[in-house]
């Protein structure tokens, strides 16, 4: 049985998110094929996180011990540490993640817990994981000039690489914000490339 970790991060009201409406479908897809697995729905802003604090840094860096696991923060890297497969969804804010995603991966990326330090550098303590990024954007940045732009798929895949979990896939949406464009069409799309990717995953 594996366990799922479904990490949201989108302010926006219950059935707006275009997002969620492609990573529901997604994880409605997942349940089909493996109801035993076990998903945990993790939404950030219904959760306490917050921006690390100067007192919070010795947790995250010192040494962790039988009361670690309850403590506020290194409870959520334990949690993450555990799932074996993640689905991120998150729309793009100003070219990135939004901060909140940002700032959940600074309570997750713990020495001891995701990583570790060795003498030849920091070393990945979640090997062998999977990861998808599904991901609702304005504008286009799969393709065409503005690629370069992009930086919230590619800080997830490398921070998801420095944990040890080198399979990452994405699934964007783009242009719903453009005008003219079938967004209902471009959601469609992206829910069949994610019912396809659900079979791999
Ligand atoms: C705060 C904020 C920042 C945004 N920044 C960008 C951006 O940099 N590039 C872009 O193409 N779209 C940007 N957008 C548009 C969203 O990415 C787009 O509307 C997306 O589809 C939202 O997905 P959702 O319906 O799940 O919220 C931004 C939207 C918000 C609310």
């Amino acid at each position: 049985m594996s366990k799922i970790l479904y990490i949201k991060a989108n302010v926006k009201p219950e059935g707006q998110s275009r997002t969620f409406k492609i990573s529901d479908k997604f994880i409605e897809e997942y349940k089909l094929k493996n109801p035993k697995d076990e998903i945990i729905t993790l939404d950030l802003y219904k959760e306490n996180i917050d921006f690390l604090k100067g007192e919070d840094l010795s947790a995250v860096f010192g040494p962790k011990n039988d009361e670690s696991r309850n403590h506020p923060i290194l409870k959520y890297a334990y949690q993450f540490a555990e799932a074996d497969k993640y689905v991120i969804a998150a729309p793009m804010w100003n070219l990135s993640i939004p901060a909140i995603l940002k700032a959940y991966i600074d309570y997750v990326s713990v020495t001891g817990i995701t990583f570790k330090y060795t003498a030849n550098g920091p070393v990945g303590l979640c090997e062998g994981k999977k990861a998808v990024y599904i991901v609702g954007r304005g504008g286009s940045y799969s393709e065409g000039p503005a690629t370069m732009l992009e930086m919230g798929d590619r800080y997830l895949k490398t921070i998801f690489a420095f944990f040890g979990i080198s399979d990452f896939t994405t699934i964007a949406a783009d242009n719903l914000d453009v005008i003219g464009e079938d967004v209902e069409a471009i959601i469609e799309n992206a829910i069949k490339e994610a019912k396809e990717t659900v079979k791999e995953f």
